[in-house]
């Protein structure tokens, strides 16, 4: 792995990044190490590829992009209309075995401050009801009515894997047969603070955490699961956050909508709720479709509207996406744009103090699902009643959090 960093970010040219003056933290934990915790650190330090500093620069300057331009969904009136011929091509897929299901869960929640995974959230009032049990729910509807079950890949992390799959067991799959479900973990990435300072989160250890959800294929990749895809015929993976416990899982009429349109991938999106709301929008850029996130759109773009007073750039993803396999085994290797992202990093301050920020107070390096969608040729945005499937709970209160969500859900007749 290459250990030297070669950029200017702050950071001294070419130096191992343990010889580096400004690394603080790595540099504290040296001088504070027995010898032999030294050596470990320094391996551990020499196993990752610090080039990834090198996208700090784009803190300043932004992602270069292209050229966007506007997309149209098939919206829910069409949808409707054509309701019943989506829903028959979707579920003969599944019935098929066309379709795998790909639950991503490898994240942190570090703004729902959660120690256990996210997705044994009990968002249940009168009873328990965990989001991991509310999702199960969700694709059972759709397996009953299909009559066949749809492979459950979840993603998680070398944090929460082990207390992810223990939760499962526990609560025997919230009656999903076993053998229809499998687990992988996914990389991980440093973190450091607003100066390109890595931290550490003991003497030996770099405070590393997941590397974002955009590297979930070739996570399954490396934990051998293509050759499940392959044995089961699985032509089409629907991803999605484990945080929003309205989302429909293998939706039929997606699934259908979809392969009827002849594209090798589907957005689930719905309208924006306003110009200025937080929510990447699926446009193209440069003639391929893609997601312009709400902070790289201008204001011009945000409120550019139609004659009929619609917004030209209306419709927001939700992290719900439907890939062509094949596609996505071509771009397993590709490289892709990494996004450096404002948390809560908790680690070892100088001294040796664990210290566990209760404001975001450094950089994590993630790449991101949703940069997919630009890697496929062609995108079916696919409008949903927002009312209906997103809910997403990423807060304990206030937007999209546990009590917005716990609404939702009774506001779509599930029994809290
Ligand atoms: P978020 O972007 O909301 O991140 O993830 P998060 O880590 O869950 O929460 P915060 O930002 O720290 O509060 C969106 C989806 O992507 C998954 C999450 O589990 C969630 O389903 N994800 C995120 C991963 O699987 N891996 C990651 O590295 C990051």
């Amino acid at each position: 792995m290459n250990s030297i960093i070669d950029v200017e970010f702050g950071l001294e040219g070419n130096v191992r990044i343990y010889e580096d003056e400004k690394q603080r933290y790595i540099k504290a934990a040296l001088s504070m190490g027995t010898p032999e915790e030294q050596v470990k650190l320094k391996e551990n330090l020499d196993a990752i590829d610090w080039s990834i500093l090198k996208n700090l620069a784009h803190v300043k300057t932004g992602q270069e992009r292209g050229v966007f331009a506007p997309l149209d969904a098939v919206e829910v009136s069409e949808i409707e209309a054509k309701a019943e011929e989506f829903k028959e091509i979707g579920l003969n897929a599944i019935r098929e075995g066309k379709v795998g299901a790909v639950l991503l869960a490898g994240g942190q929640g570090t703004r729902l401050g959660l120690d256990k995974p996210k997705g044994t959230l009990n968002i249940g009032l009168t009873k328990d009801l965990y989001l991991f049990e509310q999702l199960v729910h969700n694709l059972q509807d759709v397996t009953n009515e299909a009559g066949a079950y749809v492979p459950f890949y979840i993603m998680t992390s070398t944090i929460n894997n082990e207390d992810t799959i223990a939760f499962f067991e526990e609560h025997n799959y919230f009656g999903y047969p076993k053998e229809y479900v499998k687990f992988f973990i996914q990389e991980m990435a440093p973190a450091c603070d607003y100066d390109g300072s890595v931290y550490m989160i003991s003497k030996t250890d770099i405070a590393m955490s997941p590397n974002g959800n955009g590297g979930w294929f070739s996570s399954m990749v490396k934990a051998g699961l293509l050759d499940d895809i392959r044995d089961k015929g699985i032509k089409w993976l629907n991803v999605f956050a484990v945080d929003n416990c309205l989302q429909r899982i293998a939706d039929p009429f997606f699934v259908g909508a979809t392969i009827a349109s002849g594209m090798e991938s589907g957005a689930k999106v719905v309208r924006k709720a306003a110009p200025d709301e937080k929510i990447g929008v699926l446009c193209t850029e440069d003639g391929r479709p893609s997601i312009a996130e709400y902070y790289e759109m201008t204001e011009e773009m945000a409120t550019l509207r139609k004659e009929n007073g619609e917004l030209v750039y209306l419709f927001g993803v939700i992290l719900n996406y439907l890939f062509s396999v094949e596609r996505l085994i071509k771009i397993a290797d590709d490289n892709m744009m990494i996004h450096v992202v404002e948390k809560k990093i908790p680690y070892m301050d100088v001294d040796g103090t664990l210290v566990k920020p209760e404001a975001p107070n450094g950089y994590k390096f993630e790449t991101l699902v949703l940069d997919m969608v630009h890697m496929m040729a062609d995108c079916l945005p696919y409008e949903v009643v927002r009312g209906r499937e997103f809910a997403p709970i990423k807060n304990l209160h206030g937007i999209d959090s546990l009590d917005s969500a716990r609404e939702l859900m009774q506001e779509c007749g599930i029994e809290l």
